[in-house]
């Protein structure tokens, strides 16, 4: 717990930096974890979260994606808002789109994307697998692709 206490001070004393106008607030509940509150700051890079964060307030800070693995090790994890953020929904939002499907209860508000333009408004964890299908490992299916061309001039 005190280590703990040190790595969940860690992100609110980086965070007050001249950079930040506002601090993520870090708040220890004594036997039930963390709430670290982030809402509402312009977040440049995500602080660093310790596994006892119980709740997390990422909403209007700015975030178009969330980086693979980042909500992995916070399994005490309950509350989550990530509203009014920019998500723009390529490949690089499928590890928040799986995430989300697994852990519909902890996200106070579905998060949407913002863009591009043909899922403005959708929300994330409604992104069909077909949406992804383009992300499966692109040089594998240019060899294929090439492959086919190949056998159809030999033809
Ligand atoms: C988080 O911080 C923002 C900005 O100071 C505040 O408006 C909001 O009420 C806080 N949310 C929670 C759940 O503490």
């Amino acid at each position: 717990m005190i280590v703990s206490l040190i790595f969940c001070i860690f992100p609110m004393t980086t965070m007050t930096s001249p950079a930040s106008a506002h601090p993520c607030r870090c708040t220890v509940h004594s036997t039930e974890g963390f709430t670290v509150n982030c809402s509402s700051s312009k977040l440049s890079s995500i602080p660093y979260l310790t596994p006892d964060t119980t709740e997390l307030h990422l909403s209007n800070t700015g975030l178009s994606t969330v980086p693979p693995g980042l909500f992995d090790k916070l399994v005490g994890l309950k509350k989550l808002s990530l509203t009014g953020n920019p998500f723009h929904c390529d490949c690089r939002i499928q590890y928040l789109r799986n995430w989300l499907l697994k852990n519909k209860y902890v996200v106070t508000k579905e998060p949407t994307c913002a863009s591009p333009n043909l899922v403005t408004q959708k929300p994330i964890s409604e992104l069909s697998d077909e949406f992804f299908t383009s992300c499966l490992k692109p040089s594998c299916t240019n060899w294929i692709y090439l492959i086919i061309i190949g056998m159809l001039f030999c033809v």
